[in-house]
């Protein structure tokens, strides 16, 4: 089983990094892709990018390097995302990876009726976040469920978190212990 991991922690010590590489560890893939998206210098699309890629689809040149990002995700078995919680969702370089591998034709296609048919390989995909208060929305989760759904044809989808962490008295460490527990429960070996 092939894992694509996408790490959109922006600290070298992040916490939901932890969090992510325990539960790979314990899912044991044959086979991980790590994308360190803080360290990818993905720069949003430009009016340059979508000629180029209109051009590329119109051409069927598909096995383009911009596709690179793109191709890798539609073939991943299985995906882990890791992103903290930031501004109410997630760091936008996750947004800026998501613009990328958004391609027609390569993670999904349109009917000739229009409907969005999923053109993804995956049918499990884990994102793990972590937060500094409680806040109860999450709107990151939900856009890249919604994207699951909607576009990639992933319908199994596991929130992981751990809450608090930067909030004054509370400890850290119980806080991460209760959320690798919870992995543990959701990978039983
Ligand atoms: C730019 C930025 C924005 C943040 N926004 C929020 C927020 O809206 N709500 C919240 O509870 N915590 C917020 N936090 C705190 C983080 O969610 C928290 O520290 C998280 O555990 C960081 O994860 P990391 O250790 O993996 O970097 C923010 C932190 C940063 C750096």
């Amino acid at each position: 089983m092939n894992l694509l991991y996408i790490n959109a922690c922006v600290r070298p010590q992040s916490r939901t990094d932890v969090l992510a590489d325990y539960l790979i560890s314990r899912i044991k893939p044959d086979k991980i892709t790590k994308l360190n998206l803080a360290t990818l210098d993905l720069t949003p699309l430009s009016n340059a990018d979508l000629e180029r890629r209109e051009y590329l689809i119109s051409e069927q040149i598909y096995d383009d390097e911009m596709f690179a990002l793109a191709r890798t995700f539609a073939a991943a078995d299985m995906i882990v995302i890791s992103a903290p919680f930031w501004d109410l969702s997630f760091p936008s370089v996750l947004k800026v990876f998501i613009e990328h591998v958004n391609v027609n034709k390569i993670v999904f296609q349109y009917s000739s009726a229009g409907k969005i048919e999923p053109l993804c390989r995956a049918k499990k995909l884990y994102y793990v976040t972590t937060k500094g208060g409680y806040m109860p929305d999450d709107y990151g989760f939900k856009y890249i469920e919604a994207l699951c759904r909607n576009l990639y044809g992933i319908e199994d989808i596991t929130l992981i978190k751990a809450e608090g962490l930067d909030v004054k008295g509370n400890d850290v460490e119980s806080l991460l212990n209760e959320a690798k527990q919870k992995i543990d429960a959701l990978t039983t070996l």
